[in-house]
């Protein structure tokens, strides 16, 4: 089962329909789990497939992959909460950029461990991977199933057999192709990368997405 914390907010729930259209066990998980269940309700009714909703530590206990779908000041206080329902072989997904919205524009926080997914490392259970993923795609567009995502989606990640697992489960995103971005370290890049993204669709408006020739 593959569990999306914060499936409930605008990238979750993209990644919970086409996990779920991909013919994946997905629950979402929420703070409150009467809404994991409402928002789960409506997106199975959306796609004609099952989801299910929870609150964040039962929808953890339940996945060995878990996608944390969270604003990045809320790391610390998830990773408390989700902890005890960790299991070694887990693997933990971030897609978090550090973003904060400073007058209209939006501006990189990178945090002191480098970037959101090492932080996320660094307080996390030595036999859980930590794999970095999916920041610079479009959510609307993974909400959209009828529109094509057409995005690359660099994978970082220290631990090579969960990085190939989540790998070829992005690949199962019509129109999505995964790219080997190396080790964790390297998603402060990513990270960067999806704060300009964010800068430009704020810029020039539209759904902008990033193809990499030459790879
Ligand atoms: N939106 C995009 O296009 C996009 C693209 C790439 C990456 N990202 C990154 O993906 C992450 C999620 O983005 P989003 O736009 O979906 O965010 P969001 O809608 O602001 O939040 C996602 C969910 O996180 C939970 N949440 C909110 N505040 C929280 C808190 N203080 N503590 C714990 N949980 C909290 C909420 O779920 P519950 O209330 O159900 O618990 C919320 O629905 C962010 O880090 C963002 O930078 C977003």
């Amino acid at each position: 089962m593959i569990a999306v914390i914060g499936g409930s907010g605008n990238l979750g729930k993209g990644i919970a329909i086409q996990l779920a259209l991909a013919g994946k066990e997905v629950v979402i998980g929420s703070r409150k789990a009467e809404k994991g269940k409402q928002i789960a309700s409506e997106l199975s009714n959306q796609i004609d497939k099952k989801i299910e909703g929870t609150g964040n530590l039962e929808a953890v206990e339940k996945s060995d992959i878990i996608f944390l779908s969270i604003p990045h000041f809320a790391i610390d206080n998830m990773l408390q909460q989700i902890k005890p329902g960790l299991e070694p072989g887990n693997i933990l997904v971030s897609v978090i950029v550090p973003l904060s919205k400073e007058g209209d524009k939006f501006a990189l926080q990178e945090p002191k461990e480098g970037s959101a997914a090492a932080k996320i490392a660094l307080e996390t259970p030595e036999k859980v991977s930590v794999i970095s993923a999916l920041q610079i795609v479009p959510a609307k567009r993974l909400q959209t199933p009828e529109k094509s995502l057409d995005s690359d989606v660099i994978v970082c990640g220290d631990q090579p057999e969960a990085k190939e697992k989540i790998m070829k489960i992005i690949e199962k995103i019509p129109d999505a192709r995964a790219i080997d971005g190396g080790s964790l370290s390297n998603s402060n890049l990513v990270e960067a990368a999806a704060g300009l993204l964010v800068e430009l669709t704020r810029i020039h408006g539209g759904e902008v997405s990033i193809r990499f020739k030459g790879i």
